[in-house]
């Protein structure tokens, strides 16, 4: 049977996410992989914090602590508000772990055996003051083009043109504001790319089932030509290189990054050893299906980058065979940004409201096809329809209705007829729906599916319409409701994926234990017929509450919303 290795692109530590980050990856990753468990599939879904880089030097400066201190405490953070927004990671790693110092030194050396690494010499603006060198963003001055004062080193941003370093007038350290600056020579590894193009062309062309947003990504940079790359840095934060006279370097972060992908699954192996093998995910593992999801920007180094490691290593490492690209989510049309606080972060986010509310409306709403837009209209009206009125609702007022009538227990009522044959047969082209789209990671079409089926519920029992049938016909009144309560039960168990935790209240609520020999496989029809007359259940607290127009006013003001 295959076994399924599902790997979120890794956030980077230099603070809390924000919902784009959340929706780019982690949360996308996490509703497949607990659709494949809900199923009976064997996961293994793994995310670790990417630690290392200049980004979280300097944050960890700005924050006044040491870079290891920062990380330990940052991977704290969000590792908890991971767990806050259910997110099912086997293992949360981080890129700092000795596994991965391990596993980098292993692949650079291997790299360098096989004659796909080399050393040149390059010339880079040292800070005197900083006492560093300064990677080319970290370079600040005039654009010679346009004149724009704040022009990075590797682009000005405001005429668009790349640039060297060298070609800014007034250069200055972006780290500290010092102008005490000098182009040193600093000797490198480079990864020779252009050796490895025509192998990573042929492994992207096998993959004709790529989203277009990841191949036509992967093929523009190889159609541009790969460059050989520097993969070393002059930092004292991060993977050390082993080799004789590159005692002062440390691999770049995008070159250790990815390979914590296995050295995470080394960690969680780890820590219980006697039954847990990392190997047989990774290395030979002709058995695994391996999926990794990120947003766009992260495309180029897991379809050229990242696979040219595992080639060049000349080793049979498992590598990936589905890759789910995500485009922005956007905060009112502009970027959400973390160095300028722009939009909602997790932390802001699980203060408001729980998961779920959260989990349900990225998921429904996920930039999948194109750019998407988060808007605090937007989300109270996804919310208020779908979760609180159609889902919530049905189950609150048919078990109200049930208990008022009949008690806690679902009533004896007479056989099915013509209306819950059409249910089951309606049910089951959903379903069907649901499974393809979910297999296909097409998110929201499977998310427009679950809510396809929540609408079921309400359209069942307008028609049957329990409240004027008790009056005549008690018996059929007893059956919808019936029929009603077991379609709870469907929706509990599909909705679980996506709403883990009101799908679990759902189900403590019906008093249910759901595994994943629960799921719905055969007809539905017959899933309608469940619970049998006798079975008890509680009325939950209302699963959802609406989001009033005060909320979004308070809100808007809050993050700063339209303007
Ligand atoms: O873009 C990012 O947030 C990166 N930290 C993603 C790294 S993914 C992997 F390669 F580690
Ligand atoms: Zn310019």
């Amino acid at each position: 049977m295959t076994r399924h290795l599902i790997t979120s692109a890794l956030p980077y530590i230099n603070g809390v996410k924000h919902l784009g980050n959340l929706i780019g990856s982690m949360l996308p990753s996490d509703l497949y992989a607990r659709y494949l468990r809900a199923r009976g599939e064997e996961v293994l879904f793994i995310c670790a914090t990417d630690e290392h880089g200049t980004p979280a030097e300097l944050a960890a400066r700005e924050a006044g602590q040491a870079v290891e201190e920062f990380c330990a405490e940052q991977h704290k953070v969000q590792a908890d508000l991971g767990e806050a927004f259910n997110l099912s990671f086997d293992h949360f790693g981080r890129s700092s772990s000795p596994q991965n110092k391990e596993l980098t030194q292993y692949f650079g050396n291997k790299l360098r055996e096989n004659g796909f690494i080399e050393e040149r010499v390059t010339r880079q603006v040292y800070s005197i003051e900083d006492e560093r060198f300064l990677p080319d963003r970290y370079v600040e001055g005039t654009c010679p083009h346009c004149g724009y004062d704040k022009a990075r080193g590797d682009q000005c941003e405001n005429c668009t043109r790349l640039l060297d370093p060298t070609d800014l007038l007034e250069p200055r350290s972006a780290v500290s504001g010092s102008t005490n600056l000098e182009v040193r020579e600093s000797k490198h590894l480079f990864l020779l790319q252009s050796k490895l193009a025509d192998e990573i062309r042929t492994w992207v062309n096998k993959h004709a089932d790529w989203p277009v947003l990841v191949s036509s990504i992967a093929l523009k940079w190889l159609d541009e030509g790969l460059h050989d790359r520097g993969i070393t840095r002059d930092l004292k934060w991060g993977v050390p290189v082993d080799m004789p006279g590159m005692e002062d370097k440390v691999y770049y972060v995008w070159f250790d990054a990815p390979i914590e992908y296995i050295s995470a699954t080394k960690e969680w192996a780890d820590e219980d050893p006697g039954n847990r093998d990392w190997k047989s995910w990774w290395y030979e593992a002709d058995d695994v299906r391996y999926v990794q999801v990120m947003a766009k920007d992260n495309v180029p180094f897991h379809t050229v980058t990242f696979p040219g490691t595992e080639l060049g290593s000349r080793e049979p490492w498992k590598m990936v065979d589905f890759i789910k690209g995500f485009n922005w989510l956007n905060y009112y049309g502009g970027k959400f940004s973390t160095s300028q606080k722009r939009g909602i972060f997790m932390s802001d986010a699980i203060e408001l409201l729980p998961a779920d509310y959260w989990r349900y409306y990225l998921l429904a709403n996920a930039p999948e096809s194109s750019d998407a837009s988060f808007t605090w209209d937007g989300f109270a009206g996804t919310v208020n329809k779908d979760l609180a009125d159609t889902l919530g609702n049905f189950v609150n007022r048919a078990l109200k209705f049930c208990a008022s009538k009949f008690g806690n227990e679902i009533p004896e009522g007479g056989e099915m007829g013509a209306l819950e044959k059409k249910l089951g047969e309606d049910l089951n082209a959903r379903l069907a729906s649901y499974n393809a789209n979910m297999q296909d990671m097409q998110i929201r079409k499977a998310m427009q599916d679950l809510r396809a089926i929540w609408v079921m519920g309400n359209e069942y029992l307008t028609e049957a319409a329990p409240w004027t049938a008790f009056k005549t016909d008690p018996e059929a009144a007893a059956v919808s409701l019936r029929v009603a309560i077991n379609l709870m039960r469907i929706f509990a168990i599909l909705s679980a994926p996506v709403i883990p935790l009101t799908s679990q209240r759902l189900s403590e609520a019906l008093k249910l234990n759901l595994t994943a020999e629960d799921w719905i496989e055969g007809d539905c029809y017959e899933a309608l017929q469940v619970l049998p007359a006798g079975h008890g259940f509680d009325i939950p607290e209302v699963l959802f509450r609406k989001i009033s127009d005060d909320d979004v006013a308070a809100w808007e003001t809050r993050f700063g919303g339209a303007g």
